[in-house]
């Protein structure tokens, strides 16, 4: 079943979702080569709780720390480590807030120090299928347009997407119905309707498609080691006219011309 939102439970998920993209955009500036993905961690969640959100992640099923820092060749769930980061490497980073009971989810991956234009194109051309899969998150649509649209620009590309983990519904719940897959034909699912509420996730490989969880039993790694990307966005569907991006940054546009 998918649960609606009234306007009054998306504006709590709004405040939600501007925590995740303040802290998102703290962390963000923080992330250089020397740092630690654990320094990281640290920084999201002051920037969360000094927010008087709490951080979503932290506990859920078991998992330890506020981020999810994935670097290079991690697709997802990467746990925050001593691990340094270096010039070259990218990092996904990705957070959640609880606020008066509800989430926001968002994810974005950035570059530390300089990286080849092979590399910034994989980031750039993920953060494209993000957006081209909010466009099609409008009332009338059915979610498998959103699908469609994601995988289409992201093989195009000569990049494939990862099938073993998908968006979701977001709520009172960090996961709830329905999935949002990053492949599929279009105009298949539910009609999308005003008051749902999606975490929409492309999660882009270099290579193949394949992944496999570490012994850890949390982070997703390629299966052939290439580089992977990944953006998220929680959005609410609108009565008329595009999604509302309730994880916004400000500093989004500046990001993308980096
Ligand atoms: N954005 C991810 C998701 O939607 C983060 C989940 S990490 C977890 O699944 F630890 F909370 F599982
Ligand atoms: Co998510």
């Amino acid at each position: 079943m998918i649960i609606l939102k009234t306007p009054e439970e998306i504006a709590v998920m709004a405040e939600a979702s501007r925590v995740v993209a303040e802290a998102l955009e703290i962390v963000r500036r923080e992330t250089r080569a020397g740092v630690t993905t654990d320094d990281l961690d640290r920084i999201a969640e002051e920037a969360i709780r000094s927010r008087g959100a709490v951080p979503a992640f932290k506990g859920y099923r078991s998992y330890p720390k506020t981020l999810c820092a994935s670097v290079n060749d991690q697709v997802v769930h990467g746990i925050p480590s001593k691990r340094k980061l270096k010039d070259g490497d990218i990092i996904g980073l990705d957070l959640g807030a609880i606020v008066g009971g509800f989430y926001g989810d968002s994810a974005v991956t950035v570059a530390v120090g300089r990286v080849d234009e092979k590399v910034a194109r994989l980031i750039r051309v993920t953060k494209e299928a993000l957006d081209l899969g909010i466009e099609q998150a409008i009332v009338g649509k059915r979610l498998t347009d959103i699908s469609h649209a994601v995988q289409r620009h992201v093989e195009a590309a000569g990049y494939s997407v990862v099938t073993e983990f998908v968006g979701h519904g977001i709520g009172r719940q960090l996961h709830e119905e329905p999935q949002v897959p990053n492949y599929g034909k279009p105009g298949h699912g539910p009609r999308l309707q005003p008051g749902m509420v999606l975490a929409i996730e492309p999660m882009v490989n270099m290579g193949g498609s394949a992944v496999r969880v570490l012994d850890d039993r949390w982070t997703a790694v390629t299966a052939d080691g290439c580089l992977s990307a990944h953006f998220e966005h929680t959005v609410a569907i609108q009565p008329a006219g595009p999604a509302r991006v309730l994880s916004q940054r400000v500093g989004d546009a500046a990001e993308r011309h980096a």
